[in-house]
């Protein structure tokens, strides 16, 4: 197996005046290429921050994290936003999509930025995308008229649009209802079969027994982890660890 994500010793201290918080005290983990891992915690407890990290969209205070080949510390501004924008792809809670732009246009926006693709090869993989994720026929609609669950598969589609080695998901099932929520999951269950490498954050059971295997942070630190599938073992563990 090929390491995909190494992440070492990372510690992350949030300053707000005269205020220290460490939110991320000393975690070292690693994320094999092809896995499905969850990252499961109470709130607060350092999960987005670690994601966020993990992702080039925050820096550490101290400690690595190594995705594929590439040091994200090791790297300037500029080569941090072209990781970004080619080697991984988020999804988020509250899915972040653009207002003002289509699905078509929102799915395929990440790629027209990472440029060095031709327009029509762009519309063809959002529309292998769109078709894939079960909203082909809403490539036109807005984000406003659609569903939740259907805005997430939007969102999970721009993710993925540049093919990226890394989808990682902070509580992507956070705002959906139960039904919507499992669609999501099965989605990602289903491009994890393909290949994709998935970390994902969630405080739920149900979502974190998708997974291969579970991390369970506390208090910015990783004091546990146990093999996904077993639903009700894995909100024991939650419980535990409060
Ligand atoms: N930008 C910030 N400035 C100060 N404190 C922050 C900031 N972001 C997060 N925190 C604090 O760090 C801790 C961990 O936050 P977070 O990573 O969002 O946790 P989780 O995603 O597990 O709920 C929380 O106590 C939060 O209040
Ligand atoms: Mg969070």
């Amino acid at each position: 197996m090929t390491t995909l994500v190494e992440i070492r010793d990372l510690r992350k201290t949030y300053q707000t005046g005269s205020v220290r918080f460490e939110a991320l005290r000393g975690i070292s983990l690693d994320v094999e290429e092809g896995d499905f891992a969850a990252i499961m915690g109470q709130s607060g407890s350092g999960k987005s921050t670690l994601l966020h990290i993990t992702g080039g969209l925050d820096q550490p205070t101290a400690g690595s994290v190594r995705v594929g080949g590439t040091m994200l510390q090791a790297m300037s501004e500029r080569e941090l936003a072209l990781f970004r924008r080619a080697q991984v792809g988020f999804v988020f809670q509250f899915f972040n999509l653009i207002e003002n732009l289509n699905v078509r246009a929102n799915v395929e926006l990440p790629a027209l930025l990472k440029g060095g693709q031709s327009r029509r090869d762009i519309h063809r993989r959002c529309s292998f995308l769109l078709e894939r994720l079960g909203i082909a026929d809403q490539a036109n609609k807005y984000p406003w008229e659609l569903s939740g669950g259907q805005q997430q598969r939007v969102a999970i589609a721009r993710a993925l649009i540049n093919q990226p080695a890394l989808l990682l998901a902070d509580e992507p099932t956070g705002n959906l209802d139960s039904a919507s929520g499992e669609e999501v999951l099965n989605i990602l269950r289903q491009f994890n079969q393909q290949g994709q490498t998935i970390l994902m954050v969630t405080h739920a059971a149900s979502a974190a027994a998708q997974a291969d295997y579970i991390f369970f942070i506390r208090d910015g630190l990783l004091v546990d982890q146990m093999p996904g599938g077993d639903e009700k073992a894995i909100a024991q563990r939650l419980a535990d660890l409060r």
